[in-house]
């Protein structure tokens, strides 16, 4: 008895360490204002993405929260400017399974605002069943949602003089791996993981595996977006522009996250799947 409660008390010291000193630790520290700055989250009606577009709105952007559920987007657009005191906050149709909603929330934007400074593409999800387009749906949305999303966005953003990029990604992309043939034949293919609200679009049994899980490897909302704003906001990024950051801190990716092949292979099936 005594036996297996000290080791219950080292399990729970253990994960109690790791969870603070990985995920709780790294906070990012800024004052730096937005003030007549635009931003667009992609995924933010909830979880990390909604609190990243309440840290942009209180720092004084214009935030533009690119969701697909026209309610639960609503909902968070006005909690965001109640807390953030910043009525520039609204919401814009996106749904990243469907390519043609892509092109629609584009063409939208561009016509509407006329500078883009932070593009974070935050969503994700991991779900089985198909994109509008007949793609596995978390590499279609996860993936090239976004793709499509971010090149037809680039030149309002190369117009802004400091604009960023970020993509966030999570730890399992280390166990990730790109099979072309499966992309060839539309097959489901998860690409990596993104956190913590992923879980409510699981099936139950997914989700009693899966969410004690997450709660050990994810991150926490609000631990989870830091990272995500050290990379949009900490000055002096440039130079390490491409590199990927977790914990607010520069980190290595595996071999085949390096390989400038394969990278470039992705980039043109890419484009052949969203017809450019
Ligand atoms: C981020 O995603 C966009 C869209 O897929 C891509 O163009 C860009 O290269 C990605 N950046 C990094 C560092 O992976
Ligand atoms: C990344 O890898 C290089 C070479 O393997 C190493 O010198 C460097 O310290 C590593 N950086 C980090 C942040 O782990």
């Amino acid at each position: 008895m005594s036996v297996l409660l000290s080791v219950l008390v080292g399990v729970l010291a253990a994960y109690l360490l790791i969870y603070y000193s990985l995920f709780k630790g790294a906070r990012f520290k800024s004052n730096v204002t937005l003030k007549g700055k635009t931003a667009i989250v992609t995924g933010s009606n909830t979880g990390i993405g909604k609190t990243t577009a309440l840290d942009l709105a209180k720092r004084g952007a214009r935030v533009i929260l690119a969701c697909r559920n026209k309610e639960k987007a609503e909902a968070a657009v006005y909690d965001i400017r109640k807390e953030s005191g910043n009525p520039e906050v609204l919401y814009m149709h996106l749904d990243l399974a469907s390519l043609k909603s892509v092109r629609g929330f584009a063409e939208t934007f561009l016509k509407s605002e006329p500078r883009l400074d932070l593009l974070i593409n935050n969503a994700g999800l991991i779900v089985s069943g198909r994109t509008e387009d007949g793609f596995g749906m978390a590499f279609g949305v996860n993936h090239l949602g976004h793709f499509l999303l971010t090149l037809l966005l680039l030149d309002r953003l190369k117009q802004a003089e400091h604009s960023r990029v970020v993509n966030v990604s999570a730890l399992l992309h280390r166990l990730g791996s790109v099979d072309f043939n499966l992309l060839n034949t539309h097959k489901d293919l998860v690409t990596g993981v993104i956190a913590t609200e992923i879980g409510r679009n699981m099936g139950v049994l997914q989700k009693l595996l899966f969410l004690p899980m997450s709660k050990l490897f994810f991150l926490d909302p609000e631990g989870g977006a830091q990272s995500t704003l050290y990379c949009a906001l900490q000055e002096g990024l440039e130079p390490l522009s491409g590199r990927y950051f977790s914990s607010c801190a520069l980190q290595n990716v595996s071999a085949q996250g390096k390989d400038d092949a394969l990278a470039r292979k992705l980039w043109e099936v890419s484009e052949r799947l969203c017809g450019l």
